[in-house]
């Protein structure tokens, strides 16, 4: 699919752009996106049933695991075209860059300033003080999974747990903050291989569009959304991307 003529010239007149990402752009890194099915060890859940506080108080070392096989894999995966076609366009543009992602890979692609919704994943917490873990080298977890215990806080001996943000907790303030701040301001909002379905990063696409911004979603299914924005552009974020950035 081509990125339509008219898209490319409100990115050129835009004095601000926001971009929201989810899993889907660095699915061609080969981390797996929320709706991909779970196999080994974990292969009776589902992502989002691993994703909630009561799942970690219930069984620590299941949910330990799982954060732990994804850190070793969201530590071997390599940004792909998508994550870099966006940074070039952070120095083209003035772009704001807001994830629903807990990897790096938009960084590590050069992106700055990215502002990320539900925490990271390489910046695990202490669950009772909330000092941050120390981080340790990548693990080597076996592709099955297996149960690991959580390590225990240097300073209360309390249980470390993922920093990322589980469902039914509040997002980071300060970044909320940001992420609101950039669609207030910008002329062009592209959501980026989200499904759209999780609030309250999903109520930004409708913010964007309220306050008049034109907007775009790049997906390569059909996510039943595409009538709430102005372009909705069918195919891969690798792909579309660099089209995007290059008709620029
Ligand atoms: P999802 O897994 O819900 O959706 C990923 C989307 O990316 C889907 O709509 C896919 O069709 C699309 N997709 C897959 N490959 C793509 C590609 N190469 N290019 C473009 N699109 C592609 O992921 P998110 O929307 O990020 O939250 O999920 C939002 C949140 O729900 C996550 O941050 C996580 C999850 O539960 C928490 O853990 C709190």
């Amino acid at each position: 699919m081509r990125v339509p003529a008219t898209l490319i010239a409100e990115l050129r007149k835009a004095l601000r752009v926001a971009v929201l990402t989810g899993a889907g752009i660095s699915a061609e890194s080969g981390l797996a996106t929320f709706r991909d099915k779970l196999s080994g060890l974990w292969e009776k859940y589902s992502p989002m049933q691993f994703a909630t506080p009561a799942a970690f108080a219930a069984d620590p070392e299941l949910v330990w695991g799982w954060y732990e096989w994804r850190r070793m894999r969201a530590s071997a995966a390599e940004p792909n075209a998508g994550h870099q076609a966006l940074a070039k366009l952070q120095q083209r543009l003035a772009v704001s860059v807001v994830t629903q992602n807990v990897d790096d890979l938009h960084e590590r692609a050069g992106a700055t300033q990215v502002i990320h919704l539900h925490g990271s994943i390489h910046a695990p917490r202490c669950e009772d003080c909330s000092r941050p873990h120390a981080a340790t080298a990548p693990p080597l977890e076996p592709e099955a999974g297996r149960r690991v215990a959580p390590p225990r806080c240097a300073s209360c001996g309390g249980r470390v747990r993922p920093g990322v943000v589980w469902f039914g907790e509040a997002l980071p303030a300060e970044q909320w903050q940001q992420a609101e701040d950039a669609v207030r301001q910008c002329q062009v909002f592209l959501s980026i291989g989200t499904s759209g379905v999780v609030e309250p990063a999903a109520s930004l696409a409708r913010y964007a569009r309220r306050r008049g911004a034109v907007t775009a979603q790049i997906n390569t299914e059909d996510t039943g959304l595409g009538a709430a924005f102005d372009h909705d552009l069918r195919g891969s974020a690798s792909e579309l991307l660099p089209a995007l950035l290059a008709a620029l």
